[in-house]
């Protein structure tokens, strides 16, 4: 084959390939939208429980850092409601009856203070980097245990498990840049370890662990073919940049759980 053949080839099998991503990632989003609609939370009512002028005193008191990415605008309480409110519907714990949940790398507690609201015990585990964090999860009233997730290294004891364990916008992963910037991220190995430790020592026997990740800087999925191919390899169903994960590897949890409360 010429060069040229080879090319052209190459090309129309990635733009296939982008075309595939593009319809499964839009037919997911409708989807989500649609499963969202039949069950409306109103992001209203939970912002007027929240005292914004606190937030705001507290990020003065707590000012961002030098070059800190004001995409973290965690004071912005609308936004973040609004964020957390679709994380609520689209485990639907809304409208599941009390559930015991961890939520990893928990940052300033919106999520877990919202969990609250619909009658949900939570409790947070983050490292303390972010003074400001330590001042909205005392704000929030979330209970948070100080620690930081290590590459093949144990959780520390929480002396309970859970129904959910959720980490949100993933980070603790990245292990340090590569010198154009990438970041350097966990293994194969390294998310095994991980997955079993949470399942073997976390979970309740019908705990479910949600992992959330972030786009990538190009904009492109974090499941690369390759991570796709091998958290469903662990059992997890994936939607969009969500993976869930039951106790059981050759069990696939659905992100719907039965109906009770409000
Ligand atoms: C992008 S923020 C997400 C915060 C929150 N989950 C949310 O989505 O709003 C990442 C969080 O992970 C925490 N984090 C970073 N590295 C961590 C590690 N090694 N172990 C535990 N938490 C970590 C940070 O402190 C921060 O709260």
């Amino acid at each position: 084959m010429s060069i040229t053949r080879f090319i052209a080839s190459f090309a129309v099998r990635l733009s296939q390939k982008f075309q595939k991503l593009f319809t499964r990632d839009a037919a997911e989003s409708l989807w989500e939208h649609a499963c969202r609609w039949t069950h409306p939370v109103s992001s209203r009512r939970i912002l007027a429980t929240i005292d914004k002028a606190e937030l705001v005193r507290l990020r003065e008191q707590y000012p961002y850092r030098p070059n800190a990415r004001k995409i973290n605008a965690y004071e912005d309480a609308n936004y973040w409601v609004s964020v957390n409110v679709k994380r609520l519907q689209d485990l639907w714990l809304d409208r599941s009856p009390p559930l015991d949940i961890l939520d990893l790398g928990c940052g300033p507690g919106y999520f877990l203070y919202l969990c609250r609201l619909f009658g949900h015990e939570g409790l947070g585990l983050d490292p303390d980097d972010e003074p400001f964090f330590r001042g909205t999860t005392k704000f929030f009233g979330v209970s948070r245990v100080v620690a930081r997730i290590n590459a093949q290294a144990p959780l520390p004891d929480l002396g309970k498990q859970f129904d959910l364990v959720t980490a949100h916008r993933v980070c603790f992963h990245r292990i340090g840049r590569r010198e154009n910037g990438e970041w350097l991220e966990w293994t194969e190995a390294d998310w095994k370890f991980f997955i079993n430790d949470v399942r073997t020592r976390f979970l309740k026997p019908d705990g479910r662990l949600l992992l959330e990740f972030n786009r990538r800087a190009d904009g492109s999925s974090f499941f690369t073919p390759e991570l796709r191919a091998f958290f469903e390899s662990q059992g997890a169903r994936i939607v969009r940049w969500k993976a869930l994960l039951a106790v059981d590897p050759a069990e696939r949890p659905r992100f719907k759980t039965g109906s009770g409360g409000p």
